[in-house]
């Protein structure tokens, strides 16, 4: 049995630091040409939020990565499973995840795009699991660290659900 817990974030929360975050970006990147890569299926929605409130152009482009099964600890490898439709050579890009845990994802995203030759490449994570990093990774942009919990909501999931909840709570098996 999966059963949800506290709420550590709520709508309005969430929407004011995304707003925060927003504002920095389209500061920092005024008068560049700027490509959110938005890291499926997580980031969706904190993309979707966060592109909404950034006041310049920016473009946009998905990729899929899977580090983690359907169980709540990370299998520790990163495959891609969809690759970017575009080069990003001499693009400013910005890798968006809802989440960094490990760093392992982000760690080989960076490492991958490295070699594409962008202008310049960085990072904004809503959450961050700071204690649980095994690889150290750039965070230009961090909206809210977290204690070492397992949280859904607002893009994350557990076991594929809860990906809708507007809101960020915890989730926890139910021993029976
Ligand atoms: P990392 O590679 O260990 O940093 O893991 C990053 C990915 O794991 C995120 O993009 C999420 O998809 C997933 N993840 C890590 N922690 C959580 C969590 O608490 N809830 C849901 N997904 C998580
Ligand atoms: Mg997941």
């Amino acid at each position: 049995m999966i059963e949800l817990g506290e709420t550590l974030f709520d709508q309005e929360t969430i929407s004011s630091k995304v707003g925060e975050l927003a504002e920095r970006i389209s500061r920092d990147y005024a008068g560049r040409k700027l490509l959110l890569v938005s890291i499926l299926k997580g980031a969706v929605i904190f993309t979707a939020d966060l592109m909404r409130m950034i006041t310049i152009p920016v473009e946009v482009e998905f990729i899929s990565v899977s580090s983690y099964g359907p169980a709540l600890e990370s299998s520790g490898e990163v495959t891609i499973s969809k690759d970017l439709d575009v080069d990003i050579a001499g693009k400013h890009v910005l890798l968006v995840d809802t989440i960094v845990d490990t760093g392992e994802t982000i760690d080989s995203l960076l490492r991958l795009f490295a070699g594409r030759k962008p202008a310049s490449i960085q990072v904004v994570v809503l959450l961050d699991k700071k204690d649980r990093r095994k690889t150290p990774v750039p965070l230009a942009y961090r909206g809210f660290e977290i204690p070492n919990k397992f949280v859904v909501g607002y893009g994350l999931d557990c076991e594929h659900l809860y990906r809708n909840l507007p809101y960020i709570a915890e989730v926890f098996r139910a021993t029976q």
